[in-house]
């Protein structure tokens, strides 16, 4: 077995952030550019090294908690932001806990604090660092963008917006140094390329930070969040299938460190869901053919998603491939037998598994007896792999309790994001059951 390499964390940061954006063309790239512009704001500032560094990633994932595609939309636009006040709060939840984003959580946490003549030099009890300001300006600038018009053209009037925010919605010294930074074209025109990421990928010198799968399995766990809160049908998906798949791959006697990668590709494995609107995901009657495909191009979005990341091949397999099928029905690259190993064979047992055993707008959970019969019946068709789903109906009772074991401590978390999502209402996310 090949376990892929450590992979560069700036890497991983530029394409999880694209990742968030790619879900609508009137937002791709939002948060990669006011990455470009912040960083070069802050390079003017002075700020270097590490904290260049912490600067970029709360750029890059800035809206990481603007859960599902119908809310990254209302950001977009003036009126509607007040109905997703709570996404810098949620954003900060989600990477409070992983040490490699907490610095950037702590900016990103105040990206929408106005400095209204120096009283935005605090916020929720916390002190608003420098870096929230450029932010704050940096994510103003690029929504003022129009991006059907010749962006070199606009570049006065965005300044002189700019300018006239100075010490009220902006910081005076951020709208200094953007002055400074915004002079030449190059600067507009890096911001409308095609090749931003190649462009941003040579702006900073990155840290020479390498993830091993260890810590890989933490940040795949974030964005699984982000994914599964999008519906209360899936709260708590991605944990089940983490649980399930490396109980699965242990006794199956995979090694500690395929054990951490099996991880990490099952908080990976729905990411292209990204791309899926949450009424579509929350849809309680049958899905129209549209919605339907949609649905189903998930697993290849992960894929493609997965790969621009760069040294995550195995992983990205085991990952994308769990609505492939054995003998080829599966979807969307319809691989069979030799092309799925055997950990692309145990995700696809995992996910049918912990689906099967979750409610879904249509049919509530099964039990234990039935859930067999829909995995066995497909085993026997030749659709799953039968030696994994032996292990699974040999040791169900220990599996099942390790999955809700794992899905009761992920949905606290997402329990959580849940109360600052829906103020006051404070919703439940999901429903946790035992399948027995
Ligand atoms: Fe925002
Ligand atoms: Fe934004
Ligand atoms: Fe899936």
């Amino acid at each position: 077995m090949i376990v892929s390499p450590e992979v560069p964390l700036h890497r991983l940061v530029l394409s999880l952030s694209d990742a968030l954006d790619m879900v609508h063309p009137k937002i791709v790239d939002h948060q990669l550019r006011v990455a470009y512009i912040t960083t070069r704001i802050a390079r003017a500032m002075g700020y270097q090294g590490e904290e260049l560094w912490d600067v970029f990633q709360a750029a890059a994932l800035h809206d990481i908690g603007l859960i599902g595609i119908e809310n990254r939309l209302r950001a977009l636009h003036h009126g509607q932001l007040e109905k997703v006040s709570w996404h810098p709060r949620v954003g900060y939840e989600l990477l409070r806990d992983n040490p490699l984003f907490r610095r950037a959580g702590d900016i990103l946490r105040h990206h929408h604090v106005a400095w209204a003549g120096g009283k935005g030099d605090e916020n929720e009890g916390q002190r608003v660092p420098m870096a929230s300001h450029i932010l704050v300006l940096a994510d103003a600038l690029e929504r003022g963008i129009d991006r059907r018009l010749p962006i070199v053209e606009q570049s006065d009037f965005i300044l002189s917006q700019a300018t006239l925010g100075a010490g009220k919605r902006f910081h005076p010294q951020c709208v200094d140094a953007l002055r400074s930074v915004a002079r030449t074209e190059a600067f507009w025109l890096d911001l409308d390329s095609k090749h931003l990421y190649g462009v941003l990928l040579r702006e900073v010198t990155w840290p020479t930070l390498t993830l091993d799968q260890g810590a890989l399995g933490p940040v795949a766990e974030i964005f699984a969040r982000v994914v599964d809160s999008a519906s209360r049908w899936t709260a708590v998906h991605a944990a089940g299938v983490a649980a399930t798949s490396v109980a699965l791959a242990s006794r199956l006697h995979f090694a500690p460190r395929g054990l951490r990668a099996m991880r990490a590709a099952a908080y990976f494995h729905d990411l292209g869901k990204l791309t899926v609107p949450s009424a579509i995901l929350d849809k309680p009657g049958k899905l129209n053919r549209e919605e339907f495909s949609i649905i189903r191009g998930h697993t290849y979005h992960t894929f493609r998603l997965l790969e621009t990341i760069g040294g995550l091949e195995e992983i990205n397999e085991w990952a994308a491939f769990h609505h492939e099928r054995l003998d080829g029905t599966g979807y969307p690259f319809h691989h069979g037998g030799e092309q799925l190993t055997l950990g692309s064979r145990i995700m696809g047992v995992a996910d049918t598994f912990t689906a099967v055993t979750e409610d879904r707008p249509y049919r509530k959970g099964m039990e234990r007896g039935q859930c067999m019969g829909v995995i066995e019946k497909m085993s026997a068709e030749g659709a799953l792999d039968g030696d994994v789903v032996s292990v699974l109906k040999r040791d169900y009772e220990e599996i099942d309790a390790i999955r809700c074991a794992e899905q009761q401590a992920y949905a606290e978390k997402q329990q959580r994001l849940a109360w600052f999502m829906f103020p006051p209402k404070r919703k439940r996310l999901g429903r946790l059951q035992r399948s027995d």
